[in-house]
């Protein structure tokens, strides 16, 4: 009964005069959040990731620049997300193997379901197959 990876639309209101506001809120978010913080200035050629969490839920959103997400869930499916408008986020469920790369101005906001646990990873892709 795992969760499949998700685009979740945050829409927007307002308009090109005044700019826009986008909201995350309980309606949007698969879980409670209970930690954001946000990655900036990664490389082109760096691709972040290659982890997996046994607990770890979390909605990734490209704040500014382009974030291309690959997720491999635990079943094995494959999916490819392109997140470059502040008004989209990705719910990516717990067990997923995920990688990522990013444009040199992207800013990657993400809403965690859990307190950060180090023993929550699995870093090593032999273990995530198991
Ligand atoms: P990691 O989650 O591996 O980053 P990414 O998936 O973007 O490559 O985290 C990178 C490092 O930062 C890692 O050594 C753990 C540390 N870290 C914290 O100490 N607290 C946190 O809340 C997070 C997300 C990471």
């Amino acid at each position: 009964n795992y969760k499949k990876p998700t685009l979740i639309d945050f829409s927007r209101t307002g308009d090109r005069s005044t700019g826009y506001i986008s909201i995350a809120e309980k309606e949007k978010l698969p879980f409670v959040p209970k930690r954001i913080y946000w990655t900036y200035f990664t490389p082109e050629d760096v691709v972040r990731g290659f982890h997996s969490h046994h607990n770890l839920e979390q909605v990734l959103i490209a704040m500014a620049g382009k974030i291309t997400l690959n997720i491999e869930t635990n079943d094995g499916e494959l999916f490819e997300f392109i997140l470059d408008s502040p008004d989209k986020g990705v719910y990516i469920p717990k067990q997923c193997w995920r990688t990522m790369k990013y444009s040199h101005n992207a800013v990657q906001m993400c809403i965690a379901s859990m307190e950060y646990d180090e023993s929550d990873y699995i870093r090593d892709y032999s273990l995530f197959k198991k």
